[in-house]
C-alpha cells in the first residue's frame, strides 16, 4: 500500500527514520553520538516504547541493545515473539547526560516522532516500559505501582503499561511482576482474537 507521497510503509518509516538522525530539536542532539531512531517491523501488531538511548545504544544507533534490552528481547522470545516481529522505539531519541531522566521539554521536542511511527504502523497494542512512556503516551497521572499490566484502550489502540526491564533488573520482585505481566500482554491479546494477526 502506498501513502499520498506514493510511499510503501516501509519507504515512510525509513524517511522518517532518516528525519530523526538529523533531528536538532533540543539539546540532546548536541551530546549524542547519534540518534535512535527505533527499529522493527513496519507491519507490527505489538510496539514497545521504552525511555530514553543509553550508552550502547547512543555509540551503536539501536534500541534495546544493552542489558535491559537482552531481558527485553529475552520477555519477547518468551511470550513466542521474535525482535523482528515488533517495533522497539523510545520516547526520546537521544541519549540523556548520565542516563539522567529525560526532561518534559525533551519529551515535548520529540513526541512528534512517535505519533509519526505510531502512525505509520497502526500497531493494535503498544506496550510502554516505564513511567515517561507510560505517562506520554497513556495518562501524565498514571502510577507504575498501580497501572501495571492492566490494558488502557485509546483511540482504537490497546496500550499496557508495562514496568521497564532496567528498573527490573535491579529488583527480583519487579523482574518476577515484569516477566508475568508480559505473559498476560500475550493472554490479553488472545482473549481479544489478535494473536498472529498480521
Ligand atoms: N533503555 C531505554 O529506555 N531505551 C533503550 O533503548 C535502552 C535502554
Amino acid at each position: 500500500m502506498m501513502n499520498n507521497n506514493n510511499q510503501t510503509p516501509e519507504m515512510a518509516l525509513e524517511s522518517l527514520a532518516e528525519q530523526i538522525r538529523a533531528c536538532r530539536n533540543c539539546d540532546l542532539a548536541r551530546g549524542r553520538t547519534q540518534a535512535v531512531p527505533g527499529e522493527g517491523n513496519v507491519r507490527a501488531e505489538i510496539m514497545f516504547i521504552g525511555e530514553a538511548p543509553g550508552k550502547k545504544e547512543d555509540e551503536l544507533g539501536h534500541p534495546f541493545i544493552g542489558p535491559s534490552g537482552k531481558f527485553l528481547t529475552s520477555m519477547i522470545e518468551d511470550i513466542g515473539l521474535r525482535r523482528e516481529d515488533v517495533f522497539i522505539g523510545n520516547v526520546i531519541r537521544c541519549r540523556p547526560p548520565e542516563n539522567r531522566d529525560p526532561q518534559a521539554n525533551e519529551i515535548a521536542a520529540c513526541r512528534g516522532w512517535l505519533h509519526a511511527q505510531l502512525q505509520i504502523i497502526q500497531p493494535r497494542v503498544v506496550c510502554t516500559l516505564g513511567r515517561f512512556a507510560m505517562n506520554t503516551l497513556i495518562d501524565p497521572d498514571m502510577l507504575i505501582g498501580q497501572a501495571h499490566g492492566i490494558p488502557v484502550e485509546k483511540d482504537g489502540v490497546l496500550f499496557i503499561p508495562l514496568y521497564h526491564p532496567a528498573a527490573a533488573l535491579h529488583q527480583a520482585k519487579l523482574r518476577d511482576t515484569l516477566i508475568a505481566d508480559m505473559r498476560q500482554v500475550r493472554v490479553e491479546l488472545q482473549a481479544r482474537g489478535l494473536w498472529g494477526k498480521r
